[in-house]
């Protein structure tokens, strides 16, 4: 399926490119932006995640889309629209998710290119709610849902994260498209 650029003010939102490879290798591996998740990837690990992203977008013309800075050309990281790879009370649902290197935390990129894949959604896919949920513990990434206007659902236990694990209690948020749509 042939997927459209989304461009923001300051982001590119597209398809992976070999460019992206050593940057999402290093941020990967990075202890402090890994912090919410069991362990940080190795180098082979991030090379099979990028495969299967570029894969599904390649299949849906959508997915965790490369974010790269207009003004410098650089790869920041991943935001995006995925099918939630877990079954769950919510699932199948469309998840928003995200992962920026450190250096460009604290800048709003995440937000804005959040803001983006929410408006791709509700416009060119036609989706009705979109869910994104995140540790317990990670508030960073709990801010991005509050800031794009998702409200708190509850929290739920994730499936793929080992019982008893302090990872395991995540906080779900929802999105539901704005009800007035704009005649064609
Ligand atoms: C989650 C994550 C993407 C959030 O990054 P972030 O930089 O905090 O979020 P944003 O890019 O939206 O930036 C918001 C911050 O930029 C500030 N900011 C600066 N300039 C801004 C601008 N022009 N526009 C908006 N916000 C701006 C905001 O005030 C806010 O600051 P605060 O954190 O002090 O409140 C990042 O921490 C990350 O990649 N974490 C690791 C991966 C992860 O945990 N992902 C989620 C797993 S489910």
């Amino acid at each position: 399926m042939a997927f459209i650029e989304i461009q923001t003010p300051r982001l590119l939102l597209r398809q992976w490119q070999e460019s992206d490879y050593e940057p999402f290798i290093a941020l990967n591996a990075d202890p402090v932006v890994m912090e919410y998740f069991e362990s940080v990837r190795t180098r082979e690990e991030s090379l099979a995640q990028i495969g299967r992203i570029t894969a599904n977008i390649d299949k849906n013309g959508y997915g965790f889309f490369a974010v790269e800075r207009k003004d410098t050309g650089q790869f920041i990281g991943f935001t995006g629209l995925t099918n939630a790879p877990f079954e769950s009370w919510f699932t199948p649902c469309i998840e928003i998710g995200w992962r920026m290197s450190r250096a460009h935390w604290g800048q709003g990129f995440a937000t804005e290119a959040a803001e983006a894949c929410l408006q791709f959604g509700f416009d060119k896919l036609d989706v009705q709610h979109i869910y994104s949920f995140t540790s317990i513990h990670n508030n960073r990434s709990e801010h991005v849902m509050l800031r794009i206007g998702m409200q708190r659902v509850g929290e739920f236990d994730h499936p793929n994260v080992k019982n008893g694990h302090y990872l395991k209690p995540h906080v779900l948020y929802r999105i539901s498209a704005p009800t007035t749509k704009k005649q064609p």
